[in-house]
């Protein structure tokens, strides 16, 4: 079951997070790493910046959360995670087009340069891979993340989001 998380999922959502995020330890930059990966002030802060984290429940646990987030023009994947354990089993497809229905507008998603699974999984369900200007554009357009994150991250697209669009 794919529902809506509340405040009572914050701890859920902190250690899915904090587990699937096990898999950048010794891929990405060390600068970029930090343990725990998320704070639990940090989904907050999130939540209060209107990311709506959705979680696919499976035996009376959350097994995986997605957050979408409304950004003007568009809406931002946010945090897409899978317990370690439930991961490759398709949660998160299955969260990823829950998203979808839900989004009236282009879908973008942000991930860590290094983090080829993660960008496998999106092309492999027709996302596009923005080029370096238009990613750096777009990730200080639209996200709020440090400098360094922007430059070791890249950018998908979904089919929404046209070729060249506003000329970047
Ligand atoms: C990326 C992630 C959310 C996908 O969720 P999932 O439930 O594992 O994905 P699904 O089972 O629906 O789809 C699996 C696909 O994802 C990709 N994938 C996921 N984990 C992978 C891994 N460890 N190695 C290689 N490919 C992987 C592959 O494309 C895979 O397709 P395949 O099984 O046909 O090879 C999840 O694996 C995860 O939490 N990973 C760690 C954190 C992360 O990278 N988050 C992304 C932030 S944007």
């Amino acid at each position: 079951m794919i529902r809506k998380c509340n405040q009572s999922d914050l701890q859920s959502i902190y250690d899915i997070i904090n587990d699937a995020a096990q898999a950048y330890r010794g891929v990405i930059p060390a600068d970029c790493w930090r343990e725990p990966y998320i704070s639990v002030e940090e989904i907050e802060q999130e939540i209060e910046d209107d990311v709506v984290f959705w979680g696919l429940e499976a035996d009376s646990e959350l097994a995986g959360v997605m957050g979408l987030q409304n950004r003007g023009d568009v809406h931002l994947i946010r945090h897409a995670y899978v317990i370690t354990r439930a991961q490759r089993q398709g949660i998160g497809t299955r969260l990823l087009q829950h998203l979808e229905s839900n989004a009236d507008k282009p879908l973008l998603v942000g991930t860590w340069a290094d983090a080829r699974w993660a960008i496998a999984f999106y092309k492999n369900r027709g996302y596009r891979q923005v080029g370096r200007s238009e990613k750096d554009h777009l990730l200080g357009n639209y996200w709020n993340i440090p400098q360094r994150q922007i430059e070791t991250s890249v950018v998908l697209a979904d089919k929404r989001w046209g070729h060249g669009r506003r000329g970047l």
